[in-house]
């Protein structure tokens, strides 16, 4: 393939590889993870992950977590609205429910003891991060806890606990397959590497359908049926995680007439892809009825061997989220019109910094 991930050797990138973020070329000097490998390096780290994300672990193992979670986070976030309408103010979609959802899922999948979790949630990397940029990142705090918490899991006489670092340290460092760093970046890239893209595809989703009140009445009434078609829908038509697949050219190559050359960096516009017109009819309009529509030919979650790890698992979690938050709270309304919302910088993920809402 002529477009490569950056060197499997951390410091020997190739030339032109396109970093966003400053930390990116120091993040070379890391411990590096699969996501900045080429196969078969790359392939053979994704592989110790691999089982706890199959659509079948999900169904059986995840799924179950992430109803609880939803349900516990909602509760709160009815809470903490009937409070405010009480005053005549709107809540915060994403202050009070989009971030925690996702956040309190991750912590729980991973391990993290429930005493750690409020503390640790509140950390803006969890809202910020990618894939790409979790390496990049600077948060000591974080990654100091996470390696503490692998210390401590492997100090654990036994440690057959189901959660994903107990299994890495189980399946991976006992035996000597990874160090104690390479588990816990590890760790720190599934903690960081989706959170952002899914409280934004949260907070744009119900967004989108709040300004689609056809397609809204649709989805209440008929959600397990439209579920996954919405989340499909919302993958495309938002493409959270826009600036995130980048690669550089390992040789020269012609795509659409255009010439690459061999070690150009390239950021990937999977965002236009999303809405390429001979793909998708109307692609501008959002439409959860598309006939054919199927997940494997949207863009929303990569392409190719780096394609999202944790697709299945996402895709669940937001099901879950539209089913129950519209369930719960069917006649929740936008508190601003839509040219008064902030939407995220554009260097950042796809992502609106807030959404006011009422519930009825
Ligand atoms: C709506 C939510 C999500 C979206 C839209 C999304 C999107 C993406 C995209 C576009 C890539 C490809 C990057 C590339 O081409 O280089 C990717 C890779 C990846 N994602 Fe996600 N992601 C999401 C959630 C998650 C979550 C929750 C996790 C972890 C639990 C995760 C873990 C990963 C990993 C580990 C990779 C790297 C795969 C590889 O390099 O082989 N993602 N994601």
């Amino acid at each position: 393939m002529a477009l490569q991930a950056p060197s499997s050797a951390p410091t020997a990138a190739p030339p032109g590889y396109p970093e966003i973020h400053a930390g990116g070329h120091k993040a070379k000097e890391a411990v590096p993870t699969f996501v900045n490998m080429d196969d078969p390096d790359h392939a053979a780290q994704r592989a110790m992950l691999e089982d706890e994300f199959t659509p079948e672990t999900v169904r059986r193992k995840w799924r179950p977590v992430m109803e609880e979670v939803v349900g516990a986070v909602l509760d709160e976030f009815v809470a903490k609205g009937e409070k405010e309408g009480e005053k005549g103010e709107p809540v915060g979609l994403v202050k009070e429910f989009a971030v925690h959802a996702p956040t309190r899922i991750i912590y729980r999948a991973l391990g993290v003891p429930a005493a750690d979790v409020a503390r640790l949630s509140r950390d803006s990397e969890i809202r910020n991060s990618t894939s790409r940029n979790a390496a990049e990142t600077a948060n000591l705090e974080l990654q100091k806890y996470i390696a503490g918490l692998v210390k401590q899991k492997m100090a654990q006489p036994g440690g057959d606990d189901d959660d994903i670092i107990s299994k890495l340290v189980a399946e991976q460092l006992r035996p000597g397959h990874l160090t104690e760093d390479q588990v816990a970046t590890l760790a720190f890239l599934v903690l960081t590497a989706g959170n952002a893209a899914l409280i934004n595809s949260i907070a744009l989703g119900v967004l989108t359908l709040l300004q689609h009140p056809d397609q809204l009445a649709d989805f209440k009434r008929r959600p397990e049926e439209l579920a996954s078609r919405l989340v499909t829908e919302i993958t495309r038509y938002h493409t959270a995680s826009g600036l995130n697949s980048r690669r550089a050219v390992k040789e020269d190559v012609v795509i659409g007439g255009q010439l690459f050359k061999r070690g150009e960096g390239v950021i990937c516009a999977v965002q236009a892809a999303n809405r390429d017109g001979d793909k998708f009819a109307d692609p501008d309009r959002f439409d959860i009825h598309r006939p054919g529509m199927r997940p494997e030919d949207t863009l929303g979650f990569g392409f190719g061997p780096h394609r999202c790890q944790a697709e299945f698992f996402s895709r669940a979690q937001l099901e879950i989220v539209f089913s129950k938050l519209f369930k719960r709270l069917p006649g929740l309304r936008l508190a601003k019109g839509e040219t008064e919302l902030a939407y995220s910088e554009p260097t950042m993920n796809v992502g609106v910094e807030e959404v006011p809402v009422y519930f009825g």
